[in-house]
């Protein structure tokens, strides 16, 4: 399994030979590692409508015939733009794709797609559980500390878990060493944060905050492009 940073949220998680890539922000985001052109998804999730998350993702569903998988409103929005492959799915809900298991869990977070001052899609932010043969990633999306990780935890296990630590529209790094508590992984990379000024963090800071709550779980930092493997 290896799970390579985009840079802000975006990942590219590769199981059991499947390039699973999530939310691709790539075009205008200054720590971008790839650009549009050089990703070769064959499925592309989506945590949420905003700018930052839905990205490119429909440009690169159609130069790429991936499917796209979203909850259903950010779905049929694809569709609209015209996305062949769409999974819609809900919170709660599991989909088999690819032989993978992909199960889309509560953030607690807004949505909305915002064009030209309009609201055009919406539907609620999600996260997402990817797991197949060789492990399991929890990709958190945007979102507050919650109680629901607990649930994510127990229920799914996830190996590695990407988290939220910028602040200012997620958890910072003190309620993200609170998640990696409740979710338990074995590993945690932290996310969204340094692609702008209003989300500077340090990492380090969010490492120390994991240490003093003494849990047994490996902080992975990466730097966009670089990847990490088990
Ligand atoms: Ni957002
Ligand atoms: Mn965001």
């Amino acid at each position: 399994m290896r799970v390579t940073w985009l840079g802000h949220a975006a990942f590219e998680v590769e199981i059991d030979g499947v390039n699973v890539l999530i939310d691709p922000f790539l075009s205008g985001n200054p720590k971008a590692a790839k650009s549009p052109d050089e990703v070769d998804p064959d499925l592309v999730l989506v945590t949420h409508g905003h700018g930052d998350h839905l990205g490119d993702a429909v440009e690169i569903c159609k130069r790429t015939g991936a499917t796209l998988v979203g909850i259903y409103e950010i779905a049929m929005y694809a569709k609209g733009q015209g996305v062949e492959n769409v999974e819609e799915m809900n919170i709660g809900g599991t989909i088999e794709v690819e032989g993978l298991r992909i199960i889309q869990v509560p953030a607690w977070h807004s949505s909305e797609i915002v064009e030209d001052g309009e609201i055009v899609a919406g539907g609620t932010p999600v996260g997402y559980v990817v797991s197949g043969e060789e492990g399991s990633v929890y990709h958190a999306g945007d979102t507050g500390l919650s109680m629901d990780m607990k649930l994510i935890g127990e229920l799914y296990e996830p190996e590695v878990a990407l988290l939220p630590i910028g602040s200012r529209f997620t958890m910072g790094p003190k309620e993200a060493a609170k998640a990696v508590e409740l979710i338990e992984p074995e590993v945690v990379i932290p996310m969204h944060y340094g692609t702008f000024p209003p989300i500077d963090q340090d990492p380090e800071e969010f490492e120390r905050e994991v240490k003093e709550l003494g849990l047994d779980v490996e902080v992975v930092i990466l730097e966009p492009g670089e990847s990490y493997e088990r």
